[in-house]
């Protein structure tokens, strides 16, 4: 807390914590995090139990209703969802707009808040079913503007989704299928992808959910929150870092350069960090990274790609990092952007699609809090204060006499 003296000499008292790290912004039943043990819960289920024994559907109704579904309930969810996989056809016209050049993230801002033009006068924020009506498009449309920003920028053409196909499976089939081949994506990928998204599905309050929630605050459409969530997903010290990370990788390129690259990450002159490494709130590993670390080497067996030597170079890597006084100090740890990228590289994904799906997984997690801010009574518009650093009060200076 900071004394403050405003120009009339007024004083009051502010919290002045930059990057919010010891400011809880709202009450929420969502997700819950313990940084010293390494816990995550979703909704009280541990994250390792709902990645090894459920799907990323159920975990999708689970976020956003607080229970899991009777199979009555998942089945009716899951059609739900499937009901709205298509883009209207006029929102083509929207991706053609955009240079084939484009990266998919930057499409994928602007297609979803462009749905926001689409679907404005049925979403009453304080209607509850016009919310969730809002939230099932959100969430069933993601992966086709994902797919199809991906196919626009190699020029490919869009392929509609199939509703027989799981979630995951629609995914892989709308990002990679070539029309005149009868394309069924490999159940192991389907499996893997499905682990991926439920991994990402949400995580309190990070940025890109604190920035839905803030531009939600004051009662925006939800799908232009959405985007400005995306956007925020997009840098590199959030989602951006499983692009990040597999850059990294390939630049170092050799074992024998890993200790080159720990000193740069450990030289405070040096901008350069190692991607995929720390994390605001876990102080031990994440228990994401453990998870995507064991489906990492499951995926490359299952593919033949056992030896892949980025797997080998990241694995040395952390071995090296780990042992490593600054390291440990800091407790800085892999997080769980530091083996998905070799998962999503061996999948055929390109880098460039990393983010677009860590914003696929994570846009029930957005939504889910949207939801739970719009019905909160206690919630009100976001308005952080500042600390004024800037000149005080003087008199304008007309052209003529300034020097
Ligand atoms: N490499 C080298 N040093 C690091 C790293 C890193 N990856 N991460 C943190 N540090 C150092 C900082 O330089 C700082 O050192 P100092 O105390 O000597 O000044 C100390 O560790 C604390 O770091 P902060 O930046 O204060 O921690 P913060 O909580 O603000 O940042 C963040 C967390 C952004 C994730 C940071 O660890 C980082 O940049 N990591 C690399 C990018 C990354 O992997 N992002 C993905 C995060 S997970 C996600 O969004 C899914």
């Amino acid at each position: 807390a900071i004394d403050i003296r405003n120009f009339y000499g007024e004083a009051g008292v502010l919290t002045y914590d930059p990057g919010f790290t010891s400011t809880a912004s709202c009450k929420s039943a969502i997700t819950f995090i313990d940084g010293e043990q390494g816990v995550l819960l979703y909704r009280g289920y541990p994250i390792q139990e709902l990645a090894t024994q459920s799907d990323y559907m159920e975990v999708c109704y689970l976020l956003l209703y607080g229970e899991l579904p009777s199979t009555e309930e998942k089945a009716e969810f899951v059609n739900d969802i499937k009901r709205h996989t298509l883009l209207h056809d006029q929102l083509m016209h929207f991706f053609r707009g955009f240079t084939r050049a484009a990266h998919p993230m930057a499409i994928m801002v602007g297609v979803v808040g462009a749905l926001s033009a689409f679907y404005h006068e049925d979403t009453d924020i304080y209607d509850p079913e016009q919310c969730m009506l809002a939230a099932y498009r959100i969430i069933a449309k993601m992966p086709t503007i994902g797919a199809y920003a991906y196919r626009y920028t190699i020029g490919r053409p869009f392929v509609y989704p199939r509703n027989d196909f799981s979630y995951a499976e629609n995914l892989l089939y709308m990002t990679f299928s070539v029309p005149s081949e009868e394309y069924r994506p490999d159940p192991v990928l389907v499996k893997a992808l499905d682990r991926i998204l439920i991994l990402h599905a949400d995580h309190e309050q990070n940025a890109s959910t604190s920035t839905v929630r803030l531009a939600g605050s004051s009662g925006a459409n939800p799908f232009a929150c959405i985007s400005a969530g995306i956007a925020s997903l997009w840098g590199p010290a959030h989602g951006g870092a499983n692009e990040a990370v597999l850059k990294m990788l390939m630049e170092i390129g050799d074992k024998r350069r890993i200790p080159e690259y720990i000193a740069r990450a450990k030289d405070k002159n040096d901008p350069f960090r190692l991607m995929g490494f720390g994390h605001r709130v876990y102080k031990n590993y994440d228990p994401r990274a453990a998870i995507m670390r064991e489906t990492c080497h499951e995926v490359l067996e299952a593919l033949g790609h056992e030896d892949d030597p980025l797997l080998e170079l990241a694995m040395a890597l952390e071995k090296i990092a780990l042992q490593d006084e600054y390291f440990i100090e800091r407790k800085l740890y892999p997080n769980v952007d530091f083996y998905t990228g070799i998962v999503l590289r061996a999948m055929g994904f390109p880098t460039r699609m990393f983010t677009v799906l860590f914003a696929i997984g994570r846009t029930v997690g957005w939504v889910a809090h949207w939801k739970e801010m719009i019905s909160d009574p206690e919630s009100k518009i976001g308005r952080p204060r500042q600390l004024y650093v800037g000149a005080p009060q003087r008199p304008f200076v007309p052209m003529e006499k300034r020097p």
